[in-house]
């Protein structure tokens, strides 16, 4: 990460701080039970120690992958990376792990897609989170296509792997209108997650939870989801440091934003200052 980004997201992050608001400023009870489930008072669920376990026997996993990165902002796309070194830096965290799989509990969908499998860890939160949905999780890489490919099958998790790059797959005549959570966790650039977001912006008549990963990761991707934000017709946007979520559906009548904080990080909220 260059110099100037470190200082953008300092910056960025600063603001967000400031304007950010903590789950006792959300008036709507829909979205007070969602913030609080998913972020502020997780229960702990059998599945996440399975998860984790995953996570350790990948972190104990010296073989060596030869990584083809099809995600921005690398100028060399092609890396040797140990499959422990990819579980520490690329793979969700537990926290990051039990919110989604807390959101995908409460919002319940049916069909399920991930951009961006990796080893896998995200995609195994969301599907033991929802799981009577069906899921599909896209990845580019081969060989870590096929290391989450073997986890699901040895976890017999409901979950079809393909191997792919985002752009081939919504080339091909794929209807989105079927899927009713969206995780987007790969390639930031402002024109894919924007024209991605154009494709996914349809009202089906049933509800629509589009996650996006790494919304402060740079500023094209923070301008993208400020396209996305304005963009966004009846439905709540809920900004917080790492994710931007976007739930629309029949039953919101208006627009609503928060950037939202645990109350742990600011226990006192001045006036005029968020
Ligand atoms: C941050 S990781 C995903 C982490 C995973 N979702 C999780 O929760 O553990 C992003 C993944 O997206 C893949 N990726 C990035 N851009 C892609 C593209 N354009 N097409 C296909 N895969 C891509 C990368 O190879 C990488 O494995």
């Amino acid at each position: 990460m260059t110099l100037r980004n470190k200082i953008w997201r300092f910056k960025a992050g600063l603001k967000f701080y400031i304007k950010s608001k903590t789950i006792y400023s959300i008036h709507s009870k829909f979205l007070f039970k969602l913030l609080l489930e998913v972020f502020e008072e997780r229960k702990n669920y059998y599945d996440f120690a399975d998860i984790e376990a995953i996570r350790h026997q990948y972190l104990a996993n010296d073989k060596v992958l030869n990584i083809n990165d099809l995600g921005a902002g690398s100028l060399n796309n092609t890396r040797n990376k140990t499959v422990q070194e990819v579980a520490r830096v690329s793979a969700s965290t537990a926290t990051k792990g039990q919110a989604l799989f807390n959101l995908a509990r409460l919002a319940n969908p049916s069909q399920i897609l991930e951009f961006g499998t990796n080893l896998g860890i995200g995609s195994l939160y969301l599907s033991r989170g929802a799981k009577s949905a069906s899921m599909t999780t896209l990845e580019g890489d081969f060989s870590l296509h096929q290391i989450s490919q073997a986890t699901f099958k040895d976890l017999k998790a409901p979950i079809n792997a393909i191997h792919t790059s985002f752009e081939n797959y919504l080339s091909s005549d794929i209807k989105l209108d079927d899927f009713d959570l969206v995780y987007i966790d790969g390639n930031h650039q402002y024109d894919f997650t924007t024209a991605l977001f154009d494709k996914l912006n349809v009202m089906t008549g049933k509800q629509r939870l589009l996650i996006f990963d790494d919304i402060y990761w740079n500023q094209e991707m923070y301008k993208a989801w400020q396209y996305i934000i304005n963009k966004v017709q009846n439905a709540y946007t809920i900004e917080t440091l790492s994710l931007g979520i976007v739930i629309m559906g029949p039953h919101i009548l208006n627009k609503q934003h928060f950037n939202f904080i645990r109350k742990k990080f600011k226990p006192i909220q001045i006036p005029f200052f968020g």
